[in-house]
């Protein structure tokens, strides 16, 4: 059977780096506090909206694929911080890189929308659909936040990554073995939905009177911790039976990194010993979509993923949707090419950008609980 090769991959994080200490000088948290229980130390801060974080990222996975634009049969954002609704995003990421060709999608399904987003492009690329597509996970969680509320506002941060993915035959060249995304599992919570809840974006919030661009977030951390360990954990379990491997096959885990204990719970739930766990939260925090592709990308830039390892990436996010899937890598593990492309440049560093944000978001202020 054809499978979808990952030939491409390219990520763009934004210059504004926010610290710890960052945050503590405008809420009542502290560097060791947030250390000690997220292993976060920092994080970025976008100067410019989300689909340029996006174009970037897939102006740099085309050229690490050896691609242009014109290639491109379909764009996949996975995302919950779009520039628009209507129109959609992708659509204008389809614009910025001259990708006429290409269908755009977006798609959302919170911190997991990156590699849902591979999911369903692996799948159209496999039936015979379309035989390319750029997958994207990205966001600019920082205009979605509320600066006010320590609970959140520690955890996120911005950024984007884009994979090319191409239609390959394995029978027409005996060195090409199936490759991509070979399994996944999908599932969601939708009885815990409100437990982690962005309220103020939506349709229904016009009705009652919300101000455009006001957010507030219901976040009930420890039972999203929860949650999210035992949503991976069976995420994991299902798509190693599903692919009929034994675990001691899986040579890494690239998970989606929304907190060191939340990662450490899981590898040890698993039992997965002699696998390797990749872990960049330190440098990033949440970036919701963008983090397992972010993760995986660094995987491989960082040569902790070499050609042929089978790789497990379990993420978690609102909805409360979860996903599991096994990739393994195909031949190459350095790009084909480079882009020169990069964002405007931006002096502003990423606390002078989340106080102009916040001060923003001042001038409408939240209305009072319903
Ligand atoms: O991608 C999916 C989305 N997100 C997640 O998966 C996040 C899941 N949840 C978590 O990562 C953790 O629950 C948090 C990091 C959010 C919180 O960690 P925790 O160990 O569950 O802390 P807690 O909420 O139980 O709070 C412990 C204490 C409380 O004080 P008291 O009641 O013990 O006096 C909080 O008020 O820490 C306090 N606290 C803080 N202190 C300093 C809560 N947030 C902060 C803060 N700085 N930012």
């Amino acid at each position: 059977m054809a499978h979808a090769a990952i030939t491409g991959w390219g990520k763009c994080l934004p210059p504004g780096i926010l610290t710890n200490d960052d945050l503590a000088t405008f809420i009542d948290t502290s560097d060791e506090w947030i250390e000690s229980r997220t292993g976060m130390k920092e994080r970025r801060i976008s100067h410019v909206p989300v689909s340029d974080l996006a174009h970037v990222a897939c102006a740099r996975a085309l050229a690490c694929a050896g691609k242009t634009a014109a290639d491109v049969d379909m764009i996949i954002f996975g995302s919950c911080s779009f520039d628009s609704q209507v129109p959609n995003t992708s659509s204008q990421i389809q614009l910025l890189l001259n990708a006429s060709n290409a269908a755009c999608m977006d798609l959302n399904t919170a911190c997991t929308s990156g590699m849902y987003a591979l999911s369903v492009a692996n799948s159209m690329i496999r039936t015979g659909a379309i035989n390319s597509a750029l997958v994207i996970g990205a966001e600019v969680i920082s205009q979605l936040m509320d600066w006010s509320d320590r609970d959140v506002a520690i955890l996120f941060g911005d950024g984007a990554g884009a994979f090319y993915l191409e239609r390959e035959e394995p029978d027409t060249g005996a060195s090409v073995t199936e490759n991509g995304l070979l399994a996944e599992s999908l599932g969601c919570f939708g009885e815990a939905r409100h437990i982690l809840a962005v309220e103020g974006m939506g349709a229904k919030y016009a009705n009652i009177g919300w101000p455009l661009g006001t957010t507030r977030w219901n976040f009930e951390g420890r039972e999203i911790f929860k949650r999210a360990v035992t949503g991976m954990q069976s995420g994991c379990s299902q798509v190693i039976e599903k692919l009929g491997i034994e675990p001691a096959d899986i040579n890494i885990i690239v998970p989606h990194q929304a907190n060191l204990r939340i990662i450490e719970a899981l590898a040890h739930r698993l039992n997965l010993a002699d696998a390797k766990l990749f872990i960049n939260i330190k440098r990033y925090g949440n970036m919701s979509a963008a983090t397992a592709p972010v993760a995986l990308i660094e995987a491989v830039e960082e040569n902790a993923i070499k050609s042929g390892d089978l790789i497990l990436v379990p993420a978690f996010g609102a909805g409360l949707s979860w996903s599991a899937q096994l990739i393994r890598w195909g031949n190459r593990t350095t790009p084909i090419n480079h882009s020169d492309i990069d964002l405007r440049p931006s002096s502003r560093s990423g606390l002078e950008l989340v106080n102009e944000i916040a001060a923003q978001h001042k001038k409408n202020r939240p209305p009072e609980p319903l």
